[in-house]
């Protein structure tokens, strides 16, 4: 992570002062460094040696033109999962031949979209269920155009205590993917599609795997379905096979294992069954920004009672979600604090209407703080924002180099309450 504190004990991100950064911007504000996201791409394809390997960053992490484009700059395709992720991967410089489109109900309008995208229409739309063949091939006779697809596998398996429930997507009971008792009939029906060529295999097992094991177990199913099909001659069209995202990161509790670790890995596995000859895609969100972002929010009141002790601040679970919607720990610091200051527990929470916006206990000074930064906050923080209890988006501050290069402003609560009191009159 590029935080570090100057002499004063003022905490920098990627060399950029946070205090003056809140002072400017207001709060709450995201800042994100872009060299070190850019170095986290460029790492990871590094760790593919030279084989053929696409690295499709899920865009739904987060969508910041800055952030795409520092990725596309750095090697990275996208994974989409809509038709707007689609135009901003390509406003952003994306080539549809490196973009994979996956979800469960892609509406037709965005089966359009990603067919008649650049000269050959996307790289795979990755499909996650049988019924979705003939939908797909529809729609590529209906443009006359022939679609590149994918077969998202769900390769079922126990996911128990490896994530959080509500990310684990490669179990049996969960809607996404083909489940393996039907991917040989679903690889058939596209085969013998005409307008459907088959170039990819893969899967998306799931998000925040800190260990390997989950990640490979998954892999292994697809890596084997692979091998024992081109081993009866089929598959003949297959350019690639996708391990998916997943890739975790240290939120304060550990990972051992790096997003090249994973790579490395999963090259193994795929050598190992004589698939070295297929490009390996894999589909990282989170590993690739999750790091190198922040959120920064002002402390708005203590309250010191027999019950507890918190510190009220002013983002919220609308601003970041992840805390209220998985129960995850990001860790919290003070804005400035020197090392020989005593710490105490925190408990610290936002300012909406929910006992869910609770960002948990954290060590700060007894004197508290006037200003946090909330880490890990580059992944799934301000795309999963909300205006609710009446509040804005946050405002987003990029940097590079330890300047700021470019930011978003806050929408203005003018806007917001002209918006909402004319609604529906
Ligand atoms: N590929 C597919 C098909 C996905 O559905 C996802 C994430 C990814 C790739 C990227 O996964 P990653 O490398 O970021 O783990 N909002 C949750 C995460 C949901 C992930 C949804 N799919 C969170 O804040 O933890």
């Amino acid at each position: 992570m590029s935080l570090n504190r100057d002499s004063h004990g003022t905490l920098l991100l990627g060399g950029a002062d946070l205090v003056a950064l809140i002072h400017d911007a207001g709060s709450p504000t995201y800042v994100y460094d872009l060299d070190a996201m850019a170095s986290e791409a460029r790492n990871l394809g590094a760790a593919f040696e030279g084989s053929a390997h696409l690295i499709a960053y899920a865009v739904k992490a987060n969508t910041a033109g800055a952030i795409v484009r520092t990725l596309a700059g750095a090697g990275c395709g996208a994974d989409i999962v809509s038709r707007a992720e689609l135009r901003v991967a390509m406003a952003c410089g994306v080539d549809p031949n490196r973009i994979v489109f996956s979800g469960v109900a892609k509406q037709d309008i965005e089966i359009d979209e990603a067919i008649a995208a650049g000269a050959r229409g996307v790289a795979a739309i990755q499909l996650e269920s049988v019924e979705e063949v003939a939908r797909v091939g529809a729609r590529a006779r209906a443009l006359g155009r022939r679609a590149r697809v994918g077969v998202r596998i769900n390769p079922g398996i126990d996911l128990e205590g490896a994530t959080h429930a509500h990310i684990a997507t490669g179990h049996d009971a969960a809607k996404f993917g083909v489940a393996r008792a039907d991917v040989v009939g679903a690889t058939e029906l596209i085969e013998s599609a005409p307008e459907l060529e088959l170039v990819g295999l893969g899967c998306h097992a799931g998000s925040q795997f800190t260990t390997l094991e989950p990640y490979l177990t998954a892999a292994r199913v697809v890596f084997d379905l692979v091998r024992d099909l081109r081993a009866e001659g089929r598959l003949r069209s297959l350019v690639f096979v996708d391990s998916g995202g997943g890739l975790g990161v240290d939120y304060g509790d550990g990972c051992p294992v790096s997003p090249a670790d994973f790579v490395r890995a999963a090259r193994a596995e795929q050598r190992a069954r004589g698939l070295g000859d297929l490009q390996l895609t894999i589909e990282p969100g989170r590993s690739l920004v999750a790091p190198h972002g922040v959120l920064l929010a002002c402390v708005i009141q203590s309250k010191v009672a027999s019950t507890g002790r918190w510190l009220m601040i002013d983002a919220g679970m609308n601003d970041l979600l992840r805390p209220a919607l998985y129960q995850a720990h990001h860790p919290i610091v003070g804005l400035v604090q020197a090392d020989s200051e005593p710490v105490i527990s925190w408990r610290v929470v936002g300012p909406v209407c929910e006992s869910s916006d609770d960002f948990g206990a954290h060590a700060l000074a007894r004197d508290p703080p006037e200003a946090v930064a909330i880490l890990g906050a580059g992944a799934y923080g301000y795309t999963m924002a909300s205006v609710y209890n009446g509040r804005q988006l946050p405002a987003e501050v990029f940097v590079r180099a330890g300047r700021v290069v470019g930011r978003t402003i806050r929408r203005s609560v003018d806007d917001w309450v002209e918006d909402r009191a004319r609604a529906g009159v």
